[in-house]
Parts: C-alpha cells; structure tokens; sequence
C-alpha cells in the first residue's frame, strides 16, 4: 500500500483510474471501518481509503484533540485489507489557506437531529468530503449506515453538485452484545462499556413496538411520540443524558406523517445520548 500525505502524489498514483473506490475516515480503525473497505472492493477497483481529522466537524466543546489518532496501527490495518492508496494529508495540505467556502446542507436535512445537537456539524462533514472528492475523483464511495443522516447529506450533495460518485450504503457492524461500532466506544469505562448495550437495546424496543402497531393497523402520529419518549426516559432512567430518540421517515428524515405509519420498511429510529462523557449514536431501520 502507497502512503501519501500531498494531493499532488495522491493524483500521481491514481493518474488513469477508471473505477476508483474511496472510504473516507477519521482513522482509528476498527472493525467496522474494515468492513467498509471490503465493500469498497467489491465495487471497485482500486481502493483508496483517507484518514483526516477534520477540525472543521467538530465543535467548540468537543473532541478534536483527544480525538484517537493511531496512523501506524491503521496502516497496518489498511494494508492487510489490500488498500490500494492510503490518503493521509495534513492540515495544512488540506486547509492551506482559511476554509472560507463551505457546503452548507438544507436546513431541513442539516439542522434537524444530529444537526440541532452539533451545530456546524454537517457543514464541516460537507465541505470536508467534498474536498475528498475533488482529491480522489472516485466513482464509488463507501459510507457507513451507523451515520445514518451524514449518508443522506453525502449522497444528496453529489446529486445536486451533480458529482459523478456513487455513494454505497454500509451495513453498521456491531459488537456481539449490540454495540454498534465506533472509534468512540474506547473513551468508555469498562462500566459504561457495559450499560451502552441499552442504546441498541432502546432501539430495538422501539422498533417492535412501532412493528406491533402496524401489524395491528393501529399506530398513531401520537402513538410514535409516546413510544419515543418511553425510550428517552428508559435511558435517562439509566443515567445516560439523551439528545434525541427520533422515529422519522428513511426517506427524508423528516415526522413520519400517519399515511408513512402503516407500510413497513418506510421508517428508521435514531439516537443520540451521552454516557458520562461519551456521546453515541446508533440507529435501526424498521
Ligand atoms: O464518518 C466519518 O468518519 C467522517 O465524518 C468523514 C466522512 C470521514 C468526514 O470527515
């Protein structure tokens, strides 16, 4: 696997590519990011994966600096996988100047859950993997379900920039008590390790209870809410701090109107809550 940390290299080893996969990350890899890589590989040829902490996606408060960053161990990660090109740029190669043009996503797409929660949040995910794209010139990208609305965002802007990438939806994997995977799980104690099987525990509660009211033709718009507030209150209960245990339509994110109720398939349930100072995020299609 070639290492490269300048655009200008990343182009030379890429120059005459026709079916270039990319799998852009943050690094730290586990198991769920090597799964994205072998999806990148069944649909293409080469795999070009980055690694890049982007300032810009991350808040005021939170964890850019303590952020796990393992370059080595992720090389040899990477190179086991088969990885054609590994893209790691500075921040200096990737921002030499002030990033002054930015992606801003749809409010209504960009603002809402995770968006309310991390103001800025998809503006700098935006304007980041834009950039990754201009770099890499990819046919297909691979991006993972677990960031369930960062996968919409992503796959909206190429269609409306009319960017010639197809994005590729990945599968979330997850720990075998049900944690989802994340480069996060690490920050947490070998307590809060243990309580942070019941965010995917809470989903999975939701999801039946809404499968119950459809199978029984009876799920209301109000029905929904109550089902998601005994969710937040079953973790808060637990002392987690929950930002939100949203039902919405797969679609569009958007309040599942009662005609969205009765089909299945048509629904997914997100949350997001903190675990002492950890923040997850996991999410279930219904
Ligand atoms: O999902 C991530 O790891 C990041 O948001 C991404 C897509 C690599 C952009 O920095």
């Amino acid at each position: 696997m070639k290492v490269v940390h300048t655009i200008q290299e990343l182009r030379a080893q890429l120059r005459g590519q026709l079916r270039t996969a990319f799998v852009p990350t943050m690094g730290n890899l586990h198991e769920g990011h090597l799964s994205l890589m072998r999806l990148a590989a069944d649909h293409g040829d080469p795999v070009v994966a980055s690694i890049f902490v982007n300032r810009l996606q991350f808040g005021p408060n939170e964890d850019f600096d303590r952020y796990p960053r393992t370059l080595e161990d992720d090389i040899s990660k990477l190179e086991k996988e088969g990885v054609y090109v590994l893209f790691a740029p500075d921040e200096r190669e990737m921002y030499p100047v002030p990033q002054e043009y930015r992606v801003s996503p749809p409010q209504d797409l960009g603002d809402i859950l995770e968006g309310e929660f991390r103001p800025g949040f998809f503006i700098g995910v935006a304007t980041v993997v834009m950039k990754l794209f201009q770099c890499v010139q990819p046919q297909v990208s691979v991006f993972g379900k677990k960031d369930y609305q960062q996968l919409m965002i992503i796959r909206r802007m190429c269609g409306q920039f009319s960017i010639p990438t197809e994005i590729i939806p990945a599968e979330t994997i997850r720990e075998p008590d049900g944690l989802a995977m994340s480069s996060r799980n690490r920050y947490l104690s070998p307590e809060e390790r243990q309580e942070s099987v019941w965010l995917s525990r809470t989903l999975h509660e939701v999801a039946k209870r809404i499968r119950d009211g459809q199978a029984s033709c009876s799920l209301s718009v109000d029905d929904v809410a109550d089902i998601e507030s005994a969710a937040l209150q079953v973790l808060n209960q637990r002392g987690w701090k929950t930002d939100y245990v949203a039902v919405r339509r797969r679609t569009d994110l958007k309040l599942p109107a009662a005609q969205d109720l009765q089909s299945p398939g048509e629904l997914v349930v997100l949350a997001a809550s903190k675990l002492g100072a950890t923040r997850l995020i996991d999410n279930l299609e219904i």
